[in-house]
């Protein structure tokens, strides 16, 4: 993660395979927001690939919405990615 101003960034999460759906991202995510609030951001956003419908799942679930899309965002392979962003009060 990373914040600039008063917005922060998830840049990257992963649980490896075989660990999840045990609530370690959930975990990770709870902390990464602690933080954001604490360095002073009112709001925390992200980018995810169009296809992958499980992270947007979870994020969905963790109180993310979607806001936007950037095409072209990915490469290898080419991709749009999926904007989601929350709030932090
Ligand atoms: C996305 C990812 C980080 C989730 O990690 P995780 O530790 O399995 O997530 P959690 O166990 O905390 O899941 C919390 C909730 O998210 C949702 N969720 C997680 N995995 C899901 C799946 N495969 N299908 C549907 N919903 C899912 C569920 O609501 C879940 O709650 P529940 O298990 O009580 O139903 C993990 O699948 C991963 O590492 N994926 C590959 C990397 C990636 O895509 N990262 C995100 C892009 S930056």
């Amino acid at each position: 993660m990373r914040t600039a101003a008063d917005e922060s960034e998830i840049l990257n999460l992963a649980v490896e395979p075989e660990r999840r759906r045990q609530g370690i991202a959930s975990a990770l995510l709870a902390a990464a927001l602690v933080a954001a609030r604490a360095a002073g951001a009112k709001s925390v956003y992200l980018e995810v690939r169009e296809s992958n419908a499980v992270a947007i799942a979870f994020y969905r679930s963790s109180g993310f919405e979607p806001t936007g899309r950037r095409a072209r965002y990915y490469q290898d392979p080419p991709e749009a990615a999926v904007v989601m962003s929350q709030a932090l009060f």
